[in-house]
């Protein structure tokens, strides 16, 4: 890994969102100039540093002019804007592809265009659904399940193409669960991390879906943000271009409530409900490719992750 060019600029998109805040703010630690393209639907203009290093584009990255402006002059992509959801997805099949695949086309084209050195993609574990037992590997099948899911495999595809037609070089990460400080816990699809926390912040009882033996990959934040900053700093070209960006560890919704509990030092009360169309059943990354193209794999533990933001929460109260 090298220092970056002074004349790096990063465009992140989504970056006024949860992942994307934190990707920012890592960037600038870096002393990197980034350009923010947002259409602000589920991210805020709080969350983006008011930093002189920033430029921020409104947009919509599936339109071809924001996504030309907010391109001018960046070295480099991070592209992460999307609905970041399965159940939305399923919902409005149409609405979510604008976001999540011709927007990735969108900014594809434009990297064409304009010659980035790398672009880092946000796709996701949805792409495995059921089709592996876990620890799932990017060599093994794979089978999107959701609309979402589809949209995100697409996109990879369109990563490929670019890359082997046009010469874009590309990662794409398979993002498994991220959680960390500024995840909405106010909308039906947040995840569950923020959901459950504030559940238990309020005293009230938390709905598991299934029988809360389900597995998965919770990844903290500040480790997706550092992993992604690697990538936009590698050297050369990495033996693999798709990888899985999890902890590597499993957890299932059970033991995470025990966690909660113990970090919040209250009781909270559990209701059964059924499983939800979609959900796969267990979900964990091998992350030996990241490890070994990349090197900067996760390091933070729940019980780490979750007082963070358990101090997050206190802090705001
Ligand atoms: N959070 C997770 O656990 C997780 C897991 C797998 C993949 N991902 C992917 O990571 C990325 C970031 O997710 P997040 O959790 O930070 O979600 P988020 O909703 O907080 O961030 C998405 C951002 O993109 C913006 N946006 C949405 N559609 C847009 C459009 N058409 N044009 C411009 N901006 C648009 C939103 O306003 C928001 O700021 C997404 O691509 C998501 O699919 C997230």
């Amino acid at each position: 890994m090298s220092p970056l060019a002074a004349a790096t600029r990063v465009l992140v998109t989504g970056g006024a969102g949860f992942i994307g805040s934190h990707v920012v703010e890592a960037l600038l630690a870096r002393n990197v100039a980034v350009t923010v393209l947002d259409d602000f639907s589920s991210g805020h203009e709080t969350n983006v540093p008011d930093d002189p290093r920033v430029r921020v584009v409104r947009g919509d990255a599936a339109d071809h002019d924001p996504v030309a402006d907010a391109m001018d002059g960046c070295t480099h992509v991070v592209h992460l804007a999307a609905i970041a959801s399965v159940e939305r997805s399923m919902n409005d099949p149409i609405g979510t592809h604008r976001s999540n695949l011709v927007a990735t086309l969108q900014v594809l084209e434009r990297c064409r265009v304009v010659g980035i050195e790398r672009l880092v993609y946000a796709s996701s574990a949805a792409v495995y659904g059921n089709a592996q037992l876990p620890p799932v590997t990017e060599s093994g099948p794979l089978s999107p399940s959701t609309p979402y899911a589809i949209d995100k495999l697409a996109g990879e595809s369109y990563l490929r193409f670019y890359e082997h037609t046009y010469g874009v070089p590309s990662i794409a990460l398979r993002f498994f669960n991220v959680y960390g400080p500024r995840q909405v816990s106010d909308s039906p699809y947040s995840g569950v991390i923020s959901l459950f926390m504030r559940r238990a912040a309020e005293g009230a009882a938390v709905t598991i879906h299934g029988d809360g033996l389900q597995t998965r990959d919770f990844v903290y934040v500040g480790d997706v943000a550092a992993t992604i900053t690697a990538c936009i700093e590698l050297e050369g070209t990495p033996t693999s271009t798709i990888m899985n960006l999890g902890s590597g560890t499993p957890t299932n919704l059970l033991e995470l409530l025990d966690a909660i509990e113990d970090v919040c030092g209250t009781r909270v009360e559990r209701t059964f409900a059924a499983p939800r169309p979609g959900d796969v059943r267990h979900s964990v990354a091998d992350v030996t490719r990241l490890r070994e193209n990349v090197r900067q794999i996760p390091v933070t533990t729940l019980m780490t992750g979750l007082r963070s933001l358990e101090s997050v929460h206190r802090r705001v109260e």
